[in-house]
């Protein structure tokens, strides 16, 4: 399963947006919940149903089901929110029903899209992004100056590793200033864009010996995969590696000026020299199939949040037009397991934050319906 890190980082954004609550009753009396929002409501959700600040969502026009579910979900403590917690619990059955019936109610607010700037998928981020690093580790990742690493192909955790090391000290480099400005978003968006690009096949180099080198690699490839092809997303692949850096990263384990914990190593320089020789001939792999835009990843959501859809049997929330800061909270709820129970939630991925990101974007740039 090569590509699992992306197919796992949407699995994880979807997850927990499909659990089911049965939800009947008697037609909601949109008077008296007009008079709870007026009282309660008012201040933070406007009469209007607009959320009068970023992070308060917009209810206008929302599936009166899902807002009944919310206000139960928050009553019975599902979901936390402290003030929605006290107000729910004074509300009855009735009151809950009419409340959201008020604001389901409501037309859709016409002015909502925020589209400040287009929403960008995490490898156009990424690849934006990746011109200041061109210099050095060549175009698309591949480095075609000696000692200087490739990043094409590279396994994404590992990739956001390496740059954490540096800007803690735990590995130098000069000109770690230019990894500082990287937010972390930046980062998550480099580290698919480079996963991403095809590692460019190497002639051998001037030194070591390949032959040599390919007995002494069955101590290496239980980790580093067959050949140096890595399917882990921690671990680096060290196929079609410059051999000069792989020289110099090996030997900085062996002196232990670089330290992990799997990279014991008392090979001598022949040695290193021939193991590195055979990983740079090699042909590696991309680690990943991240050139998914914004509208391939939306296509996904809207098989449940598209406007097409209308489930029966389950209360979707319509999103389009929502607050950005909201969204964003929202996904990140679900990801981390505050909302909703799947334990996939609390799993912790590359680019889950980049690809949050870019979704909220777009879908809070959609006029609302
Ligand atoms: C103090 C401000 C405040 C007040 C007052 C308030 N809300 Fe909210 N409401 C919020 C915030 C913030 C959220 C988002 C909470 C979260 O992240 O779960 C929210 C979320 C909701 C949601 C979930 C919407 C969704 O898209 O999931 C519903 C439904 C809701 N409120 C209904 C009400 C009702 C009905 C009242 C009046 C009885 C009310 N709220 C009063 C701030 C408020
Ligand atoms: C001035 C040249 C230069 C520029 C520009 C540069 N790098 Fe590097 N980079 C290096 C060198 C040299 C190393 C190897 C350092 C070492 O031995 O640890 C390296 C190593 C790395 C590594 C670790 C690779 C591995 O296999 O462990 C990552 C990740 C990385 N750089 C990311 C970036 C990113 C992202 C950018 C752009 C924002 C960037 N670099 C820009 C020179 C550069
Ligand atoms: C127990 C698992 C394990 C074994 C066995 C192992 N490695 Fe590693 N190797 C790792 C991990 C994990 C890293 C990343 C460590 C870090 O972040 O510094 C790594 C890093 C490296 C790097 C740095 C790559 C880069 O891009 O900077 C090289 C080179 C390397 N290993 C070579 C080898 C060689 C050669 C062998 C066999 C002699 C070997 N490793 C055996 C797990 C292993
Ligand atoms: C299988 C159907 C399904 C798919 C696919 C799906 N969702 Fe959901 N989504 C739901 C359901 C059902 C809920 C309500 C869950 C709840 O009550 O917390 C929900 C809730 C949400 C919410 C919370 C809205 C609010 O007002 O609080 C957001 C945001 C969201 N989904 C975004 C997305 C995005 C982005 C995608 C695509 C990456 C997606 N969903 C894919 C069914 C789905």
């Amino acid at each position: 399963m090569k590509h699992l890190a992306l197919s796992l980082a949407l699995a994880l954004v979807l997850a927990g947006c499909s659990e089911e609550q049965d939800s009947a009753g008697a037609p909601p009396d949109i008077g008296a919940g007009q008079t709870i929002a007026q009282a309660q409501c008012v201040g933070c959700h406007g009469l209007d149903g607009r959320g009068t600040a970023p992070g308060i969502p917009h209810m206008a026009a929302q599936d009166d089901r899902y807002l009944v579910e919310s206000l139960q979900a928050y009553k019975e403590g599902k979901r936390m929110h402290a003030a929605l917690r006290d107000m729910t619990t004074e509300l009855g059955v009735a009151d809950i029903r009419n409340v959201a019936g008020f604001y389901a109610s409501l037309p859709p607010l016409k002015d909502t899209a925020q589209m400040p700037e287009k929403a960008v998928s995490p490898y156009d981020k990424g690849k934006a992004s990746a011109g200041v690093c061109a210099r050095c580790h060549g175009e698309a990742g591949n480095s075609t100056t000696a000692g200087i690493p490739s990043l094409a192909g590279q396994q994404p955790r590992y990739f956001v590793s390496a740059v954490r090391a540096y800007l803690d000290g735990n590995r130098s480099i000069t000109g770690k200033e230019m990894l500082r400005e990287l937010s972390h978003v930046d980062l998550e968006s480099l580290a698919l864009y480079y996963a991403s690009q095809t590692p460019a096949r190497r002639e051998a180099p001037a030194t070591g010996d390949p032959a040599a080198g390919e007995p002494l690699s069955a101590r290496c490839g239980g980790c580093h995969g067959a050949h140096g092809v890595s399917h882990d997303s921690a671990t680096p692949s060290l196929a079609a590696q410059d051999a000069q850096y792989l020289v110099s990263a090996i030997k900085a384990y062996r002196d232990r000026s670089r330290r992990h914990d799997a990279m014991l190593t008392d090979n001598t320089d022949k040695e290193i020299a021939d193991l590195a020789a055979f990983y740079a001939v090699q042909e590696s792999a991309a680690a990943e199939r991240g050139e998914i835009t914004v509208q391939e990843l939306a296509a996904k959501c809207d098989r449940c949040h598209g406007p097409e859809v209308a489930n029966p049997t389950m209360a979707i929330p319509k999103i389009e037009g929502q607050d950005r800061d909201y969204l964003i909270k929202a996904l990140r709820a679900y990801h981390d397991g505050k909302r909703g129970s799947s334990m996939m939630h609390r799993m912790s991925l590359p680019y889950s934050e980049a690809i949050i990101e870019s979704v909220a974007s777009h879908y809070a740039g959609q006029p609302a319906r």
